[in-house]
């Protein structure tokens, strides 16, 4: 028996795609606080194009990206849309996630109708005159975050896809574990191992910001199979000791510090005295858990404003400091006099290549690399989860919510 709308958890025959489905939506009239922008609805089945996948999800990971499309801050992802000539006005967010292939269109030939995989949060234009052109598709102009940017992410009982976003699910994996990794340990991989010449190498020194949090769990873990010394910075000692089951060397309450935020002027000698002498303060800590005068060679970032200034001066001499995004803010100010007479490198880095999430997806399968899974929660607590997030209350690690798994 065939319906239009299936109760979720309730499998429709292989193949059969409905025409409703329920989903996590946020609407620009709820934009606010994840808790009250997130509502369960019902929706339309999107259309499945040339090239696209249609995916019966199990099971979605949390991501703060979908803190950002709550919030419409920086960016009212509908509008965005709407801009861009589409017409819905709704944001189905998820940017991974676990399931079963349920339809492909025209000309997909790496899935099948019920292959198990997991989802890559980055999609592009294959045909973009930049890719033509030798670019790495992930810096392409037509790179966009799905499930962010684009419409018809895994919170939802079918998401859509380009095919190729879909890796295989290892086996070994449950759907929530092979749900919520991809996103933090990708771009984590990316950050410490895509931008050479500043790979982590053995013996390596490494600050990682938000070492808890999920790309710091990654990064911690990463940091370590590479030989490289991972040093965590948390908000507090609950925290550090999770960093160091992880493999962390040490870990830095931040808590301790009062000098984040902004640089104060050049010219305020007496604020900036002030500054330095904090920023020195938390490099002697560093020097402490390694037990020698030694700087960090790469400086893992995301936490942004609050703690550029600080990133930048610690680093070494011609080491870099490597960013994916920017929680606390974007105005990040750079004292370019560390920069260019110490010859470090401030690096943008944003999510990660396909070949870049099959080096993660691997050690996850292998059992070197651990997902981090700390928290699940039914498909009703999606905005339940952000919030958690937006408010630093999260549990250390990735999270999920199983959406058609049991
Ligand atoms: N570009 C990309 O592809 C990409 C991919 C993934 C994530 N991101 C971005 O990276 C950021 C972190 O993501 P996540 O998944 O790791 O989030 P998360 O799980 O919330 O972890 C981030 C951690 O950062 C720390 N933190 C928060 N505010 C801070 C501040 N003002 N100063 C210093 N540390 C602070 C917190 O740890 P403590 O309180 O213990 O210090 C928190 O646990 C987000 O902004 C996200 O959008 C970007």
């Amino acid at each position: 028996m065939t319906a239009d709308l299936y109760a979720i958890g309730d499998k429709p025959p292989l193949g059969h795609v409905p025409a409703r489905m329920h989903a996590a939506v946020i609407r620009p009239e709820r934009y606010g606080e994840p808790e009250g922008a997130f509502s369960m609805e019902v929706v339309d089945v999107p259309r499945v194009r040339r090239g696209q996948v249609l995916v019966y999800v199990m099971a979605a990971g949390i991501n703060y990206n979908n803190v950002w499309s709550s919030l419409g801050y920086p960016l009212d992802v509908v509008a965005a849309r709407r801009r861009r000539g589409q017409s819905e006005n709704f944001h189905i967010g998820g940017t991974e996630g676990s399931g079963i292939v349920w339809a492909v269109g025209e000309a997909v030939t790496s899935v099948s109708v019920g292959d198990e995989v997991m989802l890559s949060g980055a999609t592009w234009d294959e045909c973009a005159a930049d890719i033509r052109l030798g670019a790495e598709p992930i810096t392409s102009a037509t790179r966009s975050a799905w499930g962010y940017e684009s419409n018809y992410g895994s919170f939802a009982q079918f998401a859509l896809v380009s095919d190729y976003q879909c890796h295989p699910k290892p086996a070994n994996l449950s759907w929530e574990k092979s749900a919520c990794f991809l996103s933090t340990a990708a771009t984590a991989y990316r950050q410490l191992c895509g931008w050479a010449p500043h790979t982590v190498e053995p013996g390596d020194p490494v600050l990682i910001r938000g070492g808890a949090g999920g790309l710091g769990s990654m990064a911690i873990q990463i940091a370590r199979i590479r030989g490289g010394i991972p040093i965590a910075v948390v908000s507090d000692e609950e925290r550090g000791s999770y960093c160091r089951a992880l493999g962390a060397q040490g870990f830095i309450n931040r808590t301790e510090f009062d000098h984040w935020g902004r640089l104060p002027d050049i010219s305020d000698g007496e604020a900036m005295t002030a500054w330095l002498a904090g920023a020195r303060r938390f490099g002697e800590r560093v020097w402490h858990i390694l037990g020698e005068r030694r700087a960090p060679r790469i400086v893992l970032e995301h936490s942004g404003q609050d703690t550029i200034p600080t990133s930048l001066y610690l680093c070494d001499n011609a080491g870099t400091v490597v960013i994916c995004g920017g929680t606390s803010g974007y105005n990040a100010d750079v004292d370019l006099r560390y920069l260019w007479m110490r010859q470090k490198r401030l690096q943008g880095s944003h999510y990660a290549s396909i070949r870049q999430c099959r080096q993660v997806i691997a050690p996850v399968a292998g059992g070197q690399l651990d997902p981090c899974l700390s928290w699940v929660g039914t498909f009703e607590e999606t905005g339940r989860a952000h919030q958690l997030m937006y408010e630093n209350q999260h549990p250390p690690g990735n999270m999920a919510v199983r959406v058609n798994a049991p």
